[in-house]
Order: structure tokens, then C-alpha cells, then sequence
């Protein structure tokens, strides 16, 4: 496995594949990785020849105060595991290899960025859809594999793609999670030994949603008063949003009726903020 660091060299060793006739995966990835974005590269492995994974921790997804400069670094064990789940390619840019000097250009994707994180992380979508239309198009894979524990995030690229005609397929995979149901996420090895039972809450709390609509509720306000109670019994949890939303434009709804909806949570433990989502 070749890791490459600017885009001439990605697109000779992406063409090597090409003439060998292999179709081309691309798993995007901001490194720190564990068993989620792992299994996502497996997936992706599974589905094209020659699998393509970016370890970019891209600052304009970033706020001022968010932690950008200390996002976990972990080159060489990344390495590894991506060598272990199948990847043939790590394109791995520096942040002025990959931003030209001055660039002023921005994708920006309207209604599906504006609501939950969003809200919370203004710009944030922007510089997601901004980073990921570049590496689509450094990269020209034929599909690329994107985890639905963004799912605003994966709601943004999927209407991008659509929007911009852009020539890749996008899978989406499911949730990797801990014993106790913790989404994994590189932002978990910032909880403390205390708050890292404590994190298991948010998926107790969409769990009692999920319950309530198995047995048939699809009024969004129980629904989410549901998961609500569960948060309230654990203090430490300070929820930033709870809500009930279609899964394809991300807009709250009242009821989940004859549509596709998932619950959405974040909260902060301490000063470390978690994303989680269900599907309903
Ligand atoms: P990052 O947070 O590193 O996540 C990379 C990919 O891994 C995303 O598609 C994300 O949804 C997926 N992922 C993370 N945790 C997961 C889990 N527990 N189970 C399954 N998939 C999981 O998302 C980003 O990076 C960036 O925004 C990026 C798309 C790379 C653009 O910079």
C-alpha cells in the first residue's frame, strides 16, 4: 500500500489502476481512525478494485473556537490499519498541497446544512462539501463509501452529488458502535474514564425512541419527549439538539408518518461534543 501526499502523484497511482481495469473506491476520512471508518474501507473494498482513503483533518470545516489544532494525529497507526482493511491508496495532503494559496471558491449546499449541527457549527457544511468536491475531484473514484453516523453530513454530499452531477455513487454504512451502544468517533478518546459510561446515555435515549415507534407512534413530539427523559437522568450530558427529522432533507418534522425519519442527538460531556442518530 503506496500513501501519497500530493494530488499529481494520487492521480498517476489512480490511473495505474484505471488502465489495469479496476473500478475505484474512495473512503474520506480525517485519520484518528477506528473500527467504524475501518469497516468502511472494508466496504468500500468490497465494492471497487483499487480503494482510495484521504486522511485530511481540514481546517475550514473547523469554528474559531472548535478543536482543529488538537484533532488526534495518528499517522502511523492509521497506516496500518489501513493496510489491514484493504486499502491500496492513502492520500494524505498537506493543508497548502491541497488549498491553493488564496483559494476562494466554496461549495455551498442550502436547506439540508441549515438545522441541527448546522446550527450549532456555522460554516461547518460548507467547508465538508467544499473539501469533499475537491477530493471527488482529485480523486475521480467511481463510488465512495460515507458512515450514517454523519447524517447531515451524508444528507449534504448526497444532495451535492445530485445537485452538481458529480459522477460517483455514494454508499452510505451503517453505525459502528461500542459494546454499551457509543457510536464510535475519533472525539471519543477526549472522555475521561467518568464520562465514558456516561456517553452510552445518548444511545439509551435514542433506543427509547426506536421502542416507541416499533410500537407504533409517529407523533414527533413523543417521540423525541422519549429520548428527552432518558437525557435528563443523566445530568452530565448537556443535549445541544434532540429532534425528529427526515432523513433526506433533515427538516424537523411533526409526525413521522409515511416518511423516512431518524432521531438526532448532540450533546457536550464536559468539553467534548457527540453526534449520534437512528433511524425511526
Ligand atoms: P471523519 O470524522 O474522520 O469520518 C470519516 C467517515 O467515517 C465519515 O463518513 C463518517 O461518517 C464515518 N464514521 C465516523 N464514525 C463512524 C462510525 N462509528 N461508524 C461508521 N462510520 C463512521 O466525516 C469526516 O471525517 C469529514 O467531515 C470528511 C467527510 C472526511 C471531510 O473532511
Amino acid at each position: 500500500m503506496e500513501v501519497v501526499h500530493t494530488i499529481p502523484e494520487l492521480r498517476a497511482a489512480v490511473a495505474r489502476a484505471r488502465r489495469s481495469g479496476k473500478s475505484v473506491g474512495f473512503v474520506p476520512t480525517m485519520g484518528c481512525l477506528h473500527d467504524g471508518h475501518l469497516s468502511l474501507i472494508r466496504r468500500a473494498k468490497s465494492e471497487a478494485a483499487f480503494v482510495v482513503v484521504s486522511i485530511f483533518v481540514n481546517p475550514t470545516q473547523f469554528g474559531p473556537t472548535e478543536d482543529f489544532s488538537k484533532y488526534p494525529r495518528t499517522m502511523e497507526a492509521d497506516r496500518r490499519g489501513c493496510e489491514a482493511a484493504g486499502a491500496d491508496l492513502i492520500f494524505a495532503p498537506t493543508t497548502e498541497a491541497f488549498y491553493p494559496a488564496g483559494a476562494s471558491t466554496w461549495v455551498e449546499v442550502d436547506g439540508v446544512s441549515d438545522g441541527l449541527c448546522g446550527t450549532h457549527r456555522p460554516g461547518h457544511f460548507r467547508g465538508v462539501a467544499t473539501v469533499v468536491a475537491m477530493l471527488f475531484n482529485a480523486v475521480q473514484a467511481d463510488l465512495a463509501v460515507f458512515g450514517r453516523k454523519d447524517l447531515q453530513q451524508l444528507a449534504v454530499i448526497r444532495r451535492m452529488v445530485r445537485d452538481l452531477h458529480l459522477p460517483v455513487r455514494i454508499v452510505a454504512h451503517e453505525t459502528v458502535r461500542e459494546a454499551d451502544g457509543l457510536a464510535m468517533s475519533s472525539r471519543n478518546r477526549y472522555l475521561t474514564p467518568e464520562q465514558r459510561p456516561q456517553a452510552a446515555t445518548i444511545a439509551a435515549a435514542m433506543a427509547a425512541a426506536q421502542a416507541l415507534a416499533r410500537g407504533g407512534m409517529t407523533d414527533a413530539g413523543r417521540l423525541r419527549e422519549a429520548a428527552l427523559e432518558v437525557l435528563r437522568g443523566q445530568p452530565a450530558i448537556r443535549v445541544q439538539y434532540c429532534e425528529i427529522v427526515d432523513r433526506d432533507t433533515m427538516a424537523a418534522v411533526a409526525s413521522t408518518e409515511g416518511k423516512t425519519c431518524a432521531i438526532a442527538i448532540a450533546g457536550h460531556l464536559g468539553t467534548t461534543r457527540l453526534i449520534d442518530n437512528a433511524d425511526l
